[in-house]
């Protein structure tokens, strides 16, 4: 088995219930962050990180974001002739080599866990990356390239993680940590969505892992748990307790749940104010806001 890891799973196939109306007919992954859909920032990860393998594990209702990466021949054609450059290299961006990329399907949303087990023959005897699209990291390197290096190191299971205040560790899945001290939490277990007194730590799984292919097997015999669906907390909980081998990760970058409104509202602030373009007229926009509503105190 190499330790190289080459190919991730995007898990796109949920309903994106928290976006209804809009995820009626668009899906989650492809709402923009300023004018770059969420699914492209993932991309952008996996690439910095060494993967060469993307596959996506999509629903019906899905199929904007096959579209999204493949050519645009007419497109293309048109910003060619008006000689628009800056636009055909955004649009390089969004190609995908042929084979690089794979969609399978996931029939029934029945959780994250069997979700990535639908990626089982696509990944073999490999140890792979998951990425949640709608977790979105902003760093200087990379959220999955800090970790695919400390899994060079360790050979572990690797589970991104942040500490969250008591009142929304119940959202999470949750580490049980043997130490904290340093980027490598060794866990010594993992529960989905503890209330918040039963939380073992105040670290929540982050939408990023690098897993070895043993959790797929333990994924074979998954029963449904919390929710009544197949989590992969679960079958990331059987590893520790069977081979002793999953770390939590505390990468450097800042995290947006863009996954909920309210954090794909600061997400788009704060990328439109990191943006050269926009900074100016965004940010005198902000800072009028803040004036008028200290004004009206
Ligand atoms: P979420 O818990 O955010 O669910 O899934 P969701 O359906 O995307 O959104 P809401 O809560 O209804 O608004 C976390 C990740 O797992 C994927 C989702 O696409 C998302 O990337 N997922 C979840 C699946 O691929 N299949 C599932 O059965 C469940």
């Amino acid at each position: 088995m190499t330790n190289k890891v080459t190919k991730a799973i995007f898990p796109v196939a949920g309903l994106g219930t928290r976006f209804l109306p809009a995820t009626k007919s668009i899906p989650k992954e492809i709402m923009t962050l300023v004018d770059r859909p969420l699914i492209q920032y993932a991309i952008d990860e996996a690439r910095e990180a060494g993967i060469t393998e993307f596959i996506f594990v999509t629903a019906r209702g899905k199929s904007a974001l096959e579209d999204y990466f493949d050519r645009a021949p007419e497109l293309e054609a048109a910003l060619r002739l008006a000689k628009k450059q800056a636009q055909l290299d955004e649009l390089r961006r969004t190609d995908m080599d042929s084979g690089a990329i794979a969609y399978i399907r996931q029939r029934d949303p029945k959780g994250l866990g069997h979700a990535v087990w639908c990626a089982r023959r696509l990944v073999g005897d490999e140890p792979f990356a998951v990425i949640l699209p709608d977790d979105v990291i902003a760093g200087q390197t990379g959220c999955l390239r800090q970790m695919v290096d400390a899994y060079a190191e360790t050979g572990g299971n690797m589970v991104a993680a942040m500490k969250v205040p008591p009142a929304q560790i119940s959202s999470y899945g949750v580490l049980a940590v043997k130490s904290d001290m340093g980027a490598l939490l060794p866990a010594s277990g993992m529960v989905e969505k503890p209330r918040a007194e039963d939380a073992p730590s105040d670290f929540a799984a982050i939408g990023r892992y690098i897993l070895r292919p043993e959790v797929m097997r333990t994924l074979d015999t998954a029963q449904a748990g919390s929710g009544g669906e197949i989590q992969l907390t679960d079958a990331i909980a059987a590893q520790i307790r069977d081979h002793d081998n999953v770390f939590g990760y505390r990468f450097k970058g800042q995290r947006f749940d863009c996954g909920s409104k309210a954090g794909f509202l600061q997400a788009t602030v704060a990328f439109g104010l990191a943006r050269e373009d926009l900074r100016d007229e965004f940010g005198a926009y902000l800072s009028s806001l803040n004036a008028a509503s200290h004004a009206a105190e």
